[in-house]
């Protein structure tokens, strides 16, 4: 029968038996699936396992931290960090159209996740043969299956490597869904943080902000979304709310008064949704009491932001994200 305990027993021992005594590498994005998955590895193969973390700096606040501290704290693991923020800004720079937007954010990513492939593999050490992915089962099922290797071309600047490196996926997450990884990243000690966290889109806030990305935005975003989190949170609204993209409409301007002046600021958009499974989703009737401490806060605590906006629109027609 399915027990967490012995989901993790039969996945430790299959992954030592399928890693040897080879390296691994994991890419954590800070979400919930590359977190469980790479702390099954940790407790498989321990100091064989090298995590990779691109800050890309569109991460929400505390977010990075989670995985620098919290994550390293509770597995042990091994954790490389790049810090890529400003690679990314310049990359960002100029850029409002959003498919553009993503994918530059999705090419920057690869890159620098790349360079930190190649840095691990010219480390001392037994070879690097295996990448750890976070792999559902329902990913299994809508992509019609899995390819089981994955591909890494070295580049111009990186000397002494092959021109291609093929790795051997490990994916102990491939039997599961998502409720389970949940419940075995509880049992392997995560933080609630990580284990309990919303879906959160890979681009980022680079994909909440409606208009160019840059520092001086993401930093006001990133205070709005807390806020909101925060009374979400303190309402015990986390479970009936699938997520709650917080959206800063960054090139609209509208008048308001503060104090005894006039204020020419910017609107944030909450846009909380109900759904199953993101495929559609309908707008969370929330309370009006946190919506209004929410708007209060926000408005008072984060400066250039003078009005606060509900998306009361279901998916279809809108999406889930702004963009
Ligand atoms: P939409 O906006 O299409 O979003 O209704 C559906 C779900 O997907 C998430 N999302 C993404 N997740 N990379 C991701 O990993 C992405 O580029 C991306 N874009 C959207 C979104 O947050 C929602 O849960």
């Amino acid at each position: 029968s399915w027990t967490t305990g012995s989901v993790i027993d039969e996945q430790v021992e299959a992954i030592r038996a399928q890693v040897g005594d080879k390296r691994a590498i994991c890419g954590l994005s800070g979400g919930v699936d590359s977190a469980v998955a790479a702390a099954l590895v940790q407790k498989a193969i321990g100091s064989q396992l090298t995590c990779v973390y691109v800050d890309h700096g569109l991460m929400r606040k505390g977010e990075t931290e989670q995985v620098e501290k919290d994550f390293v704290a509770a597995t042990g693991a091994n954790l490389k960090v790049v810090d890529a923020s400003e690679r990314f800004l310049t990359a960002l720079a100029g850029v409002s159209d959003p498919e553009t937007k993503r994918k530059i954010i999705g090419r920057e990513f690869i890159r620098v996740f790349e360079q930190a492939q190649l840095e691990i593999l010219q480390e001392d050490g037994p070879e690097v043969a295996f990448l750890v992915q976070g792999t559902l089962y329902p990913d299994i099922v809508e992509s019609g299956g899995g390819t089981g290797t994955a591909n890494i071309k070295s580049h111009h600047n990186v000397g002494g490597l092959p021109d291609d490196i093929e790795f051997e996926l490990v994916e102990p997450l491939r039997q599961l869904f998502k409720d389970e990884v949940r419940m075995v990243g509880q049992e392997l000690g995560l933080p609630a943080e990580i284990v309990q966290r919303q879906p959160f889109p890979g681009p980022g806030l680079g994909i909440r902000i409606v208009g160019e990305v840059t520092k001086d935005r993401l930093d006001l975003l990133r205070e709005a979304d807390a806020i909101a989190r925060e009374e979400l949170t303190a309402a015990g609204l986390d479970s009936e709310i699938w997520q709650c993209p917080v959206v800063l409409l960054a090139d609209v301007r509208s008048v308001g008064v503060q104090g005894d002046g006039r204020t020419y600021g910017h609107p944030i958009v909450l846009r909380p949704v109900s759904s199953e499974d993101a495929m559609t989703a309908d707008w969370t009737r929330m309370p009006y009491d946190v919506l209004a401490r929410i708007s209060t806060r926000i408005t008072n605590e984060v400066a250039d932001v003078n009005r606060v906006v509900l998306d009361v629109t279901s998916k279809p027609p809108g999406t889930i994200e702004w963009e």
